[in-house]
């Protein structure tokens, strides 16, 4: 990333919010479980594999977690009569986890027993570090009666070397990515060469392990090293698949997908967009141009 984009990325609160909604329009499918189920068909006739998430987190108060659950169902029904290849990523504070955990846990829990009954699935996506035990202490509860359910881990903590080895014994389905929340340094690492090195640490381990891995990242070298350790371990395509967001790198999802893997892109839709929308502007290379060029407009 350039000075010029460091210096925007650092001022995205600043910029008006339509702008923030042009700029970030690639990394979101639309507003409705329509526009969104529009996307997934379409990435499903091309071979690939989907993953939808309903914008909205960090909720504080249980009505609305409440109607978080519901949507979800619907969204999970509506998979299952349009046959897609789709399945759905939850964030549990939108489902009332800071607000109330048994509510969440027994929520949550209704939610993954009927995907199972859709034959589907339900991924749990990682918040910031305030959430990491409340989540993995949620997913290991839910582990106990349901096996329709995983769990994301993030590269960038210190603490994830550990949490793997806690989990080990229940074989977890996961998702694996660097992290994407502003962590400070004592609870995540900083330094991108470290992270990428515990990225493919904990990759070998999980494979290892005979873990489901979601390999989540658009890095051609983390690509280069997940391919290394698939051949390496001779790991057949229904041991992993390669996850990415909707509106990054085309290209490198392409390349992945004709060499033989299965791949899946995530699809966040919604109204709430606007915390999801940072994330992934602060996270693009080109963020100042883009930004730069929707003001000129
Ligand atoms: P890195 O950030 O190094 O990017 C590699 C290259 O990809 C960049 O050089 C750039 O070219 C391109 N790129 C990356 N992001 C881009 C963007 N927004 N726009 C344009 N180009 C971009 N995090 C988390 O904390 N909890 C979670 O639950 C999830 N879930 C999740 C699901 C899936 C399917 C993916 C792919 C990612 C997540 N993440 C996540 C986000 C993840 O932690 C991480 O922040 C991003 O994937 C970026 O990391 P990369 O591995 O792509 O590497």
């Amino acid at each position: 990333m350039g000075h010029l984009d460091r210096i925007i990325a650092a001022t995205l609160p600043f910029v008006p919010k339509p702008i923030v909604r042009r700029v970030a329009g690639r990394y979101i499918a639309g507003e409705t479980v329509d526009e969104a189920l529009t996307v997934a068909a379409e990435l499903n006739r091309r071979g690939i594999r989907a993953t939808l998430d309903i914008l909205g987190e960090d909720t504080h108060n249980i009505d609305q977690a409440g109607r978080a659950v519901n949507d979800y169902q619907q969204l999970l029904e509506e998979i299952h009569r349009r046959k897609l290849d789709a399945n759905v990523s939850i964030k549990l504070t939108q489902l009332g986890l800071k607000v109330d955990a048994r509510t969440c846990l027994e929520w949550t829990s209704a939610l993954v027993r009927r995907a199972k009954e859709l034959n589907n699935f339900v991924r749990i996506d990682m918040e910031d570090s305030s959430c990491t035990t409340g989540t993995l202490e949620i997913y290991r509860s839910l582990r106990r009666e349901h096996s329709n359910v995983g769990v994301v881990i993030q590269a960038y903590l210190r603490r994830t070397v550990d949490d793997v080895v806690g989990l080990e014994d229940l074989r977890p389905n996961y998702r694996l990515c660097k992290g994407v929340y502003t962590e400070p340094r004592e609870i995540a690492y900083h330094d991108m060469r470290a992270i990428n090195r515990n990225y493919v640490y904990v990759l070998e381990k999980l494979l290892r392990n005979g873990s489901y891995v979601g390999i989540a990242t658009h890095d051609e070298l983390i690509v280069w090293e997940a391919l290394r350790l698939i051949r390496d371990l001779k790991l057949p395509p229904s041991a992993y698949e390669f996850q990415m967001l909707l509106g990054v790198d085309e290209q490198l999802r392409n390349i992945i997908l004709e060499a033989g893997h299965n791949l899946r892109v995530y699809i966040p839709f919604g109204r709430d967009w606007y915390a999801y929308s940072v994330r992934r502007l602060r996270e693009n290379p080109r963020l100042a141009g883009y930004v730069l060029r929707a003001m000129l407009k």
